[in-house]
């Protein structure tokens, strides 16, 4: 149910959670001293408790205010913040945990910050101060790309702040802070591709492993992510492939049954803008199987496109 921009805040004030668009995907929101809303996100998604989620906010000097002054934040801090936010970015920062309820960081003592690059999103984040906001979707499956898909998962009642169709499609890159080494690691690839920090940082962050251990540095990328119910089958060769196949628009399927475009075989932000709602579509239209063409190169978003696919392929 759309929601105008008064009612948003009225909303997130007295305690109620709702959707609210990113250039990224649509995020469940919730006022950041809100402890009964923060609460609501985990059970709305079914989220399991040692998942944290991202602090949003407007500004950069926000941010400062959760700093813990017995370890500040690096210095790279600020210059990775003035040139990519607004945008896809998330920092892992240390935080003063005193500033932040346990249950929004799942008992870290850290905490992730980004600042959206959307209009009604920064109106709102001006107006209400910090949100946590996990992506705007059911825990496991494909992320919200508009108000429609927030309303398959939440219902038609849920209150959406419509900001229209999300411009990057995938979610932030979130970059972790090693203390050892002194650099910053990729720990969720995202819309942003490891090379555009390097002229930042004067080198390519490493992306790290997905980690099962007991202390994994992105707790999230320990869960199944982003699948339909729909079964994928990441092909090389998908031009034989006979059935439901997801390709690009120069290639020939003369085997398939049905076709579902990702864009243009040299626009990977084209394949991230469509991927959700390519996967959600499959489900809507009760698909049960679908190949999909990987014949694209291992660099840059297409890595991004990549590692979301394997997941959302994953039984
Ligand atoms: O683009 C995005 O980042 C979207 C929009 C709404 O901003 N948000 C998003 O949130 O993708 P979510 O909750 O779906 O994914 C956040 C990821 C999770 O994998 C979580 O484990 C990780 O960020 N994360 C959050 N806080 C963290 C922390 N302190 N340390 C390590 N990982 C953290
Ligand atoms: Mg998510």
């Amino acid at each position: 149910m759309r929601v105008s921009i008064k009612k948003a805040v009225h909303l997130l004030k007295q305690g109620t959670v709702i959707a609210v668009p990113t250039e990224t995907v649509y995020g469940l929101g919730a006022s950041i001293d809100r402890i009964g809303a923060i609460q609501q996100i985990f059970t709305l998604k079914g989220r399991p408790s040692n998942n944290p989620l991202i602090i949003h906010v407007a500004s950069l000097d926000q941010i400062y205010d959760y700093t813990d002054p017995t370890n500040p934040f690096p210095e790279s801090f600020a210059t990775l913040g003035n040139l990519f936010w607004p945008g896809p970015l998330t920092l892992i920062l240390p935080i003063d945990i005193s500033r932040v309820p346990a249950i929004a960081r799942a008992g870290l003592h850290t905490a992730g910050f980004r600042i959206p690059n959307h209009p009604l999103a920064l109106e709102l984040l001006k107006i209400t101060g910090p949100l946590v906001m996990p992506s705007a979707n059911l825990s496991g499956k494909p992320s919200a790309t508009c108000l429609e898909h927030v309303e398959m998962d939440f219902g038609k009642d849920f209150p959406v702040l419509d900001g229209g169709k999300c411009r990057q499609g995938v979610e932030s890159t979130i970059l972790y802070y090693q203390e050892a080494n002194k650099k910053w690691e990729i720990i969720r690839q995202g819309a942003l591709p490891a090379e555009i920090f390097v002229s930042a940082l004067g080198y390519k962050p490493k992306i790290a492993e997905n980690s099962t251990s007991q202390k994994p540095l992105c707790p999230g990328q320990l869960y199944r992510h982003y699948a339909p119910k729909a079964h994928l089958h990441l092909e090389k060769n998908a031009s034989k492939c006979k059935g439901v196949v997801i390709g690009f628009k120069e290639r020939k399927y003369p085997q398939a049954t049905r076709y579902f475009e990702l864009g243009a075989e040299d626009h990977p932000e084209q394949a991230a803008e469509q991927l959700y709602a390519i996967l959600r579509e499959l489900d809507q239209q009760g698909i049960t199987e679908a190949y999909v063409d990987m014949d694209f190169p291992m660099e840059g978003l297409w890595l991004t496109i990549s590692e979301r696919l394997n997941k959302a392929a994953q039984r």
